[in-house]
């Protein structure tokens, strides 16, 4: 048990840069008076305090944060302890330009921004661990010490002559011979045969882009080589603090909102204790409905969930409009109560915000942040976390309970590196992690709850698995669906499936033999559609609009559900099913949208009874989120609309939020949310 397990509340709090405010120990005496009214108990400190903490080499100034973070403790709240190797002193980089990256262009950096350093360099390696060992000989015991924040948001790569070293020995573990290197990247492709490690030169807009077995090597080994910083930087933090676990804050790809796509989380996610991520939603945007992005987020948080399958925590987010997004929208009245309320709902144990208080200078001063320049409680702003901070202690025996799920969507890291690399069916309507969000979509409007997980995970728990779009498959994985399908598991998949293993390279002899006996059929071609294109698929009586793809198949086994209404393959398949063993394999040929994937998916919940009971009448912008313990399931009924609402559960409850109780008629105002506990 960690002090984090023993934690009885939710967390709430978040990014606090008292170092930013040193000169001002009137604001930091303010601060901790705010803390209390907003119902915070949860700081993350030194995120980017590296200069403030080591101002000259050598020398380390603490007494400030030993003094907040006795502060903290004493009223009553808890530090998430940062390593600050997210941004450096410039005295470093000037000493020591090692540190600084290069980049693809191989042109080297200069000192600026933040995460502008190199993860190969023995320099930055030492500083690091040296200000790391400091802060844990220090921090270890202290009594408000909860969890270890580890640099912050890790990204990028570097191509420096260390980091190339380090490619190159990671591709020699990984191929141990250059002629099994040149087979996975099909060297004599353009006369690219390497005949000596010492030419292999990470992708570059200079020399290579084109050799996809390298670009996919490269982009497995900048997320290994993050690791391997991150391994590094807890090394004495293990040994000293075994018992708080360490976390590092995830990202989306954000303004889409799909899930961050140049470092693969699912295995990062396996060398933390405790996954967290920052997530910024445009809310009120202009091109949206509430509910369209609100699922997006709810896929997110799904997915991060699922990587350990345990609640995790929203290190960051905002109580209000954000510095860096084109336009930033204030929150709406509630807004910050519904979508704080949404990530504990998907599982979140925390609501952790980007800032505390807003900076005087630079770039951030006017993120959204709990404290604003006017320095006082009295604001829509503050008012709006107080509640929040309010909310969280009235539904605290939430923390810690589980979501379960019966239907997975699979996300795969390399799958979209290679798909997004192929050239070939057309660049701008590949779209895989879009096209898991849209499949999605459907049990989210129907308040099931979806997993959102990696290939490596078990299937045998669930009962629906949706892999779309797996272009890269491993046969590991497609043996895994075979014996996942024969053994009563259902399986979905669709076009750009099955064409390359798990080196970019396609198979030999076309679709496999594998896919073709899972799923009754053959892939023969794969037609890609102009945006102005359309075919249309006749399924159940009813003709749905196809899009930018259309697989062309051999029908063996399958059962035929749908066929093509135009075209050179009008009346050919277009979806099938296969019944194999217990289970069965459905292939949807083309992309469609969502009116098929709600009859689709429809029909395969009624089958297969997935259909959430608790939920007798439901509504697609009401949103019904259930958090389990063993004996107790509590649910978030959250209103994603501009109008008020109305549900039907199955039974009375009592709305935790306002104690009162709740009849199985639920109305809900504009962004209303409530919290909902079955009467005993
Ligand atoms: C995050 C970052 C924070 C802050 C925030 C602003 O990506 O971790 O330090 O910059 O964005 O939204
Ligand atoms: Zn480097």
């Amino acid at each position: 048990m960690t002090r984090f397990d023993l934690e009885k509340r939710f967390l709430h709090g978040g990014d606090y840069n008292p170092d930013q405010w040193l000169d001002y120990p009137e604001i930091l005496e303010k601060d901790l008076l705010l803390m209390e009214k907003a119902k915070a108990n949860t700081f993350s400190l030194g995120i980017f305090a590296w200069s403030t903490l080591e101002p000259e080499e050598g020398v380390f100034h603490f007494e400030w944060l030993d003094k907040i973070m006795d502060d903290i403790y004493a009223a009553g709240g808890n530090v998430i302890l940062a390593t600050p190797s997210g941004a450096r002193p410039s005295w470093m980089s000037k000493k020591y330009p090692e540190v600084l990256r290069t980049n693809a262009s191989r042109e080297k950096m200069i000192h600026g921004g933040r995460h502008n350093h190199c993860f190969s360099s023995p320099v930055y390696r030492e500083k690091v661990a040296i200000i790391n060992k400091k802060l844990v000989e220090r921090y270890g015991q202290h009594p408000a010490l909860l969890m270890w924040h580890i640099s912050n948001e890790y990204s990028g790569h570097c191509h420096c002559d260390y980091c190339q070293e380090n490619f190159r020995n990671w591709l020699k573990e990984k191929y141990q011979t250059l002629g099994q290197l040149n087979h996975a990247w099909w060297g004599p492709f353009w006369s690219h045969t390497i005949t000596d490690w010492a030419e292999i030169e990470s992708p570059s807009p200079l020399g290579e882009t084109m050799v996809h077995g390298l670009n996919l090597d490269w982009n497995r080994f900048v997320t290994d080589q993050t690791i391997d910083f991150f391994e590094h930087e807890i090394k004495d933090i293990r040994q000293l603090t075994p018992d708080i676990p360490v976390t590092t804050n995830f990202m989306a790809d954000t303004y889409d909102l799909i899930p961050f796509q140049s470092l693969d989380y699912g295995k990062f996610a396996k060398h933390v204790d405790v996954v967290s991520w920052d997530c910024y939603p445009a809310w009120h945007n202009d091109w949206e409905t509430t509910a369209d992005l609100a699922s997006k987020v709810a896929f997110i948080n799904d997915q991060y969930r699922s990587f350990k399958q345990k609640p995790f925590l929203i290190m960051e987010s905002t109580p209000s409009g954000l510095n860096w997004h084109d336009v930033n929208k204030a929150k709406r009245p509630g807004m910050h109560m519904l979508s704080s309320m949404q990530f504990i709902a998907h599982g979140s144990d925390s609501n952790l915000y980007f800032q505390w208080r807003k900076s005087r200078g630079s770039s951030e001063k006017f993120h959204g942040a709990v404290v604003d320049h006017d320095n006082d409680e009295n604001n829509r702003v503050f008012q709006d976390v107080a509640q929040v901070g309010e909310a969280l202690e009235k539904i605290k025996e939430i923390k810690g309970s589980y979501k379960q799920a019966k239907v997975a969507i699979i996300y795969d890291s390399d799958n979209n590196w290679a798909l997004e690399d192929a050239q070939g069916f057309s660049q701008a309507s590949k779209q895989y992690p879009q096209t898991l969000q849209k499949h999605y979509r459907y049990f989210w409007d129907h308040d099931i709850a979806v997993e959102v997980i990696t290939k490596e995970h078990d299937l045998a728990k669930y009962d629906l698995v949706i892999a779309p779009m797996m272009y890269s498959l491993p046969e590991e994985t497609m043996n895994k669906w075979q014996e996942y399908v024969a053994n009563g598991g259902h399986l979905v998949s669709t076009y750009i499936t099955g064409y390359v293993n798990e080196n970019d390279l396609t198979y030999i002899n076309g679709w496999p033999a594998q896919l073709q006996e899972l799923f009754g059929i053959k892939v023969t071609e794969t037609d890609t559609l102009y945006p102005s294109d359309e075919n249309s698929v006749a399924y159940m009586e009813q003709k749905f609009i196809a899009k930018d793809y259309c697989s062309l198949f051999e029908v063996k086994e399958a059962e035929v559900l749908a066929t093509y209404g135009s075209d050179f393959y009008k009346d050919q398949a277009a979806v099938t099913k296969n019944q194999v063993g217990k289970g069965t394999a459905y292939f949807i040929g083309a992309r469609t949208q969502a009116d098929f994937l709600d009859h689709f998916y429809e029909e395969i919940v009624q089958e297969n009874n997935l259909k959430n009971n608790w939920v007798v009448q439901g509504n697609p912008a009401v949103s019904v989120q259930a958090r389990d313990f063993e004996n107790q399931s509590y649910y978030f009924v959250m209103n994603f609309s501009e109008e008020e609402k109305t549900i039907e559960v199955a039974e009375e409850t009592v709305d935790l939020l306002t104690n009162q109780s709740v009849a199985t008629n639920i109305s809900l105002k504009p962004y209303e949310v409530k919290v909902l506990s079955p009467q005993k």
